[in-house]
């Protein structure tokens, strides 16, 4: 008996020592000590050992096992040691290598052009309204003091999901949502998306966006209106931006006009940019109609109000030198990455 324990002995300390992997000295491990190992084996066999020699055998057999056990730990460390070296040695960084490249994103040219409107006017006092997309003709059209024939009404020009539900075509409809309920002074801006039923081309796309902007006080002239655009304007495009109001009409405001920036790359001489005129046409402007005051719930004895939208495609486009508007919409990151 005393001479198998030491084969025992002799060819598990072996078997540790020849052990390459931790795997491997694992296996050694289940061999002699698990149980169905061979040391477990003696110790269930000692049924046939004689009574008196039983605990010389069984201290002999728990010896060993000690000896086996601080063995393999010993192994255990060493590979595992081995091993961590190995891997750094392989996972090693040169840091002399270049950096891998990072892609930072960008904002869209239109999220920025937007973000900077709302910059601007936040930083005069207005704040940020939002309105619906999938508007009533009521708000898009009826409380815009829009007569019954105009022509935008047209369901060729607008998306209409029903008689009285359609895709608002302009953010004016925020107006009226912005004067319910309120008492003045109003100040707000809307930026958003607007559709119409229009196919695309350079300068047209059944989606884009606008700005509105309405101030609602008492005593507000179209002195107010100019300051606030001529302010915008510079903060916009530059110091050195002037700019003109052209008379025209829209339903909602009354006197209207369109209203144009000093070229801000010609100063205002004419060059490509503004096509030789020396000014670019921005915004609709003007101070709002009596009727939708009164359709807002405001009255037009005691307040007036300005109210102005703006294109800002148009503006991004200008601004940036894009000179077509389906780009906007592509999502290619070669288009996108440049600005
Ligand atoms: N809603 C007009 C459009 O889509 C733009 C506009 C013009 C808005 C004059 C206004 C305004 O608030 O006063 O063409």
């Amino acid at each position: 008996m005393k001479e198998q324990l030491e084969q025992i002995k002799g060819s598990a300390l072996a078997a540790i020592a020849g052990a390459e992997t931790e795997q491997a000295l694992e296996e050694v491990r289940v061999r002699f000590l698990g149980k169905k190992g061979e040391l477990t084996a003696i110790l269930r066999g000692m049924g046939a050992v004689a009574p008196e020699d039983r605990p010389k055998i069984g201290a002999m057999v728990n010896t060993i096992r000690a000896e086996i056990e601080e063995s393999l730990s010993a192994r255990f460390g060493d590979l595992k040691a081995q091993s961590m070296e190995r891997k750094l040695r392989e996972e090693r960084i040169d840091v002399t290598m270049p950096a891998p490249e990072k892609k930072v994103g960008k904002l869209h040219p239109i999220t920025q052009t937007s973000n900077r409107m709302v910059e601007i006017f936040t930083g005069m006092g207005f704040e940020i309204a939002e309105g619906p997309e999938v508007e009533s003709t009521y708000f898009n059209f009826d409380a815009l003091n829009a007569p019954a024939d105009h022509p935008s009404r047209d369901d060729t020009d607008t998306f209409y999901f029903s008689e009285n539900v359609l895709l608002r075509t302009q953010t004016s409809p925020v107006q009226i949502r912005s004067m319910e309920g309120k008492i003045p002074p109003i100040r707000m801006i809307s930026p958003g998306r607007v559709y119409r039923s229009d196919v695309a081309d350079a300068t047209h796309s059944p989606m884009f966006h606008q700005c509105e902007g309405l101030v609602i006080d008492k005593g507000i002239t179209m002195g107010d209106l100019k300051g606030t655009l001529a302010t915008f304007a510079k903060a916009m495009f530059g110091e050195r931006t002037r700019i003109r109001f052209r008379p025209h009409n829209f339903p909602f405001t009354e006197p209207s006009a369109e209203v144009d920036v000093s070229c801000f790359v010609c100063g205002g001489k004419g060059c490509r940019l503004c096509k030789g005129e020396g000014w670019i046409e921005i915004l609709g402007a003007g101070m709002v109609h009596p009727n939708v005051l009164r359709a807002g719930g405001i009255d037009p004895d005691v307040y007036s109000g300005f109210a102005f939208g703006m294109g800002i495609e148009r503006v991004a486009m200008t601004m940036f030198g894009i000179n077509d508007l389906r780009l906007m919409c592509e999502n290619d990151a070669r288009f996108l990455e440049q600005f």
